[in-house]
């Protein structure tokens, strides 16, 4: 993700410590659904146009402690410790590696989660017998499928097989449905994860301009969702212009609108021109994981639904 760079003043500016110097001629304006509090994990080689790196490790590290904090009170008020179950088909080596990831930092927050293996031949309707079994569970308060699965299985049936109140990943049509229509959801983590990168460091969006690269349903689409949508509504937006790229955009329109555009959501490298840009790895992929904790919590406090 970045902010394109217009010298330090801007940068600052955009912190809220010297007047922005943006294109926008519009005048500052408070962004409803804006910052809240400044995040400080940055690292800055002080050289300009050199990008500011917003650290995602440390980021995630911060809201873990604010989720641990939320489960452990959650448990002293008498509550299930929250339980998140995974499902995970087959042996993708990268799905493992992110599951081991969210198993862990569950652990680390102290949610506990079960890993439910199972090889890549299995069958739709036993991978939907599991999903009934855990919607029904009381123990269970959130539940995964690691994607992708396997070509004979449906995604989209999996994912609406599972509750729309345990649906952690968000990826229910209920929950993409309320996404959609601003009202409260449990929203894709990786959504999320941009959100708060963008909200935590107090990169203003309101009435700024936005390129979305990818309009994939899980993570283009809900990131453009939350940044075009109205900070006042039940589930605050961002109120920017969001332009969605994809691979049909053709190459000379892509130039224009990002170089019009105050904030790029894409997975690439623009160091050179980027004001604030988060690393790859420790920055969206941590954040991620985050969000899942926090989405779990929000399954478990039955906040949402
Ligand atoms: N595969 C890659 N990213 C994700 C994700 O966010 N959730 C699930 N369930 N599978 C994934």
């Amino acid at each position: 993700m970045t902010v394109p760079a217009r010298g330090f003043s801007l940068l600052r500016g955009r912190l809220g410590r010297v007047p922005a110097l943006g294109r926008s001629t519009a005048p500052p304006v408070r962004a409803p659904g804006g910052p809240r509090s400044a995040f400080r994990g940055f690292r800055s080689s002080g050289v300009r146009h050199e990008a500011i790196i917003i650290s995602g490790t440390e980021m995630a590290k911060h809201i873990q402690k604010e989720i641990k904090q939320g489960v452990e009170s959650w448990i002293s008020l008498g509550n299930r410790r929250p339980h998140l179950s995974i499902i995970l088909v087959g042996d993708n080596p990268a799905s493992k590696t992110y599951v081991r990831n969210k198993i862990r930092a569950a652990s680390a927050v102290g949610i506990c989660s079960e890993l439910i293996l199972k090889p890549k031949d299995v069958s739709q309707e036993e991978l939907l017998d599991i999903t009934d079994q855990l919607n029904m569970d009381p123990r269970v308060s959130g539940i995964l499928v690691q994607l992708p699965l396997p070509d004979h299985v449906d995604e989209r049936t999996i994912c609406n097989g599972i509750s729309p109140e345990k649906d952690v990943d968000g990826f229910h049509i209920i929950n993409i449905g309320r996404l959609c229509l601003d009202q409260h959801s449990l929203i894709p983590a990786t959504a999320s994860a941009v959100w708060e990168i963008i909200t935590r460091t107090g990169i203003q969006t309101f009435g700024k301009n936005v390129v979305v690269a990818g309009r994939s349903k899980n993570v283009g689409m809900p990131i453009a969702m939350l940044l075009h949508t109205d900070g006042e509504h039940e589930r605050p937006g961002g109120d920017a212009t969001v332009t969605i790229a994809h691979r049909y955009t053709p190459k000379e329109q892509l130039k224009i609108h990002t170089q019009l555009a105050d904030i790029i959501i894409v997975a690439a490298a623009v160091k050179k021109k980027a004001g604030f840009i988060t690393p790859v790895p420790g920055g969206v992929g941590p954040m991620t994981v985050a969000m899942l904790l926090k989405n779990t919590l929000l399954a478990a406090k039955k906040i949402i639904y």
